[in-house]
């Protein structure tokens, strides 16, 4: 038996709830497809289980794509204080963790209830676990998928199937693909929001240190952030490492100020007239936690007292801990990526109502598009403003 629907979304995570719901609520017969068993599950798992569900601070600025403007028009039309008044209004409470950044208070099951919730007031038929063999269009307009659950047509297609990364929680291809066979063209994709991994002696020595946050600046490319790092056992993880990733090519280096901004030379120098019978181990940690103080000290032999230091170990020691050079030998990759940088190429898609420009009724939204937001709840902002403005438009 073939089910008829007005329109399909394929994909119940952040965009495709938002999106079906907007449409359900104009009056669609709206049906919600995912082939994982439960709908919403990288809100979940998002924000360490509290869900960065907006920034009130995002804007365009905040997003990567090879087609900057694209985003404009969806994060203007629904802004993170219309998500937030949605959170309110369903009783949901948030705190404001760094300036801008909201989570939720409790759990993030409060967002993805708070979604479902919506889908099932605006009347979507939701259909979990449900694999889709084959889309096709007809000429007259309209699609037929084959599923796992028989045959369904609607007039319209929406793919919000997201992008790559944690494969593990259902994160397929399958929206590129799509995009491919209808002739819409993808850019290439990329882990980002990713940790750095490093082989080496600087694996055993970022290793040793394992667990450790510090604050530095760091920079790769046009980003530079000054935010903490966190050592890990395969290399560097934390705020400033994960949006560095975000500008960082295979090959490349990145720079880290161990003393965020400060002028190093300059207090060294300081330190040595004032003080010069004191050890430079000390001194730097007044500084650095004492444990990787210690490791400076050891990987750069910084023995002995300031008033023993020349001006030019002085400059050495300052380009060390100011301007250490680093080549990661990778990232995390895909395995513990938050986002995905790159995919259907927005140039093919109308940036208000979100349908492809050339396949009329095959509509894409969400990270399955090559919009990417930084860290900090951008990359749900784009999720619901991309999901309503197409909502809207069907
Ligand atoms: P999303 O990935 O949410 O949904 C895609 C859906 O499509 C999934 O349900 C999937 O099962 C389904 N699907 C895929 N292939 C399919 C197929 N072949 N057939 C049927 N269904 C298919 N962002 C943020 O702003 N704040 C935060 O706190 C975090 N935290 C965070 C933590 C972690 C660990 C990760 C991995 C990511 C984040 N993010 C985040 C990023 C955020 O989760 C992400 O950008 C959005 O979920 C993207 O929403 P989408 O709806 O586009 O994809």
């Amino acid at each position: 038996m073939t089910e008829a629907r007005d329109i399909i979304v394929i994909g119940a995570g952040a965009a495709g709830l938002m999106c079906a719901a907007a449409a359900a609520y104009r009056g669609h017969h709206v049906q919600l497809l995912d082939h994982a068993n439960k709908a919403a599950k990288k809100i979940l798992m998002s924000g360490g289980g509290r869900c960065n569900f907006t920034n009130l601070n995002s804007t365009p600025a905040d997003f990567f794509s090879d087609n900057p403007y694209f985003c404009i028009s969806a994060l203007k039309r629904y802004t993170p204080r219309d998500f937030l008044e949605l959170v309110e209004r369903h009783g949901i409470s948030y705190v404001e963790k760094e300036p801008g950044q909201l989570f939720c208070e409790e759990s993030s099951r409060d967002i993805a209830n708070m979604l479902l919730t919506e889908c099932e007031w605006a009347g979507v038929t939701l259909s979990l676990s449900t694999t889709i063999a084959s889309v096709t269009a007809w000429e007259q307009g309209g699609y037929r998928l084959e599923t796992s659950r028989g045959s369904i047509e609607a007039d319209a297609v929406v793919v919000a199937t997201g992008g790559l990364s944690i494969p593990t929680m259902g994160a397929t291809g399958f929206g590129y693909d799509l995009a491919r066979q209808f002739g819409v063209n993808v850019l290439p994709v990329r882990a980002a929001l990713v940790p750095f991994t490093f082989s080496g002696e600087w694996k055993t020595r970022f290793s040793g240190l394992s667990g450790l946050a510090v604050p530095v600046e760091a920079r790769c490319g046009d980003g530079c952030y000054r935010e903490p790092v966190l050592m890990t056992h395969r290399g560097l993880s934390g705020p400033s490492m994960l949006k560095l990733s975000t500008h960082w090519r295979e090959g490349e280096d990145i720079v880290i100020d161990w003393f965020a901004g400060q002028d190093v030379l300059e207090l060294l120098k300081q330190a040595r007239a004032e003080t010069p019978r004191r050890q430079l181990q000390t001194w730097l940690k007044a500084f650095l936690p004492h444990r990787l103080a210690a490791a400076f000290s050891d990987w750069y032999d910084m023995g002995g007292t300031l008033a023993a230091l020349s001006n030019a170990q002085c400059l050495q020691i300052s380009q060390h801990l100011s301007a250490m050079f680093l080549k990661p030998s990778g990232t995390e990759g895909w395995r513990t990526a938050e986002v995905t940088l790159g995919g259907v190429d927005t140039r093919e898609v109308s940036s208000k109502t979100f349908e492809a420009v050339n396949q009329p009724g095959l509509y894409f939204i969400g990270e399955v598009l090559d919009v990417t937001g930084q860290l900090g709840g951008h990359n749900f902002q784009w999720a619901w403003a991309s999901g309503v403005a197409c909502g809207r438009a069907l």
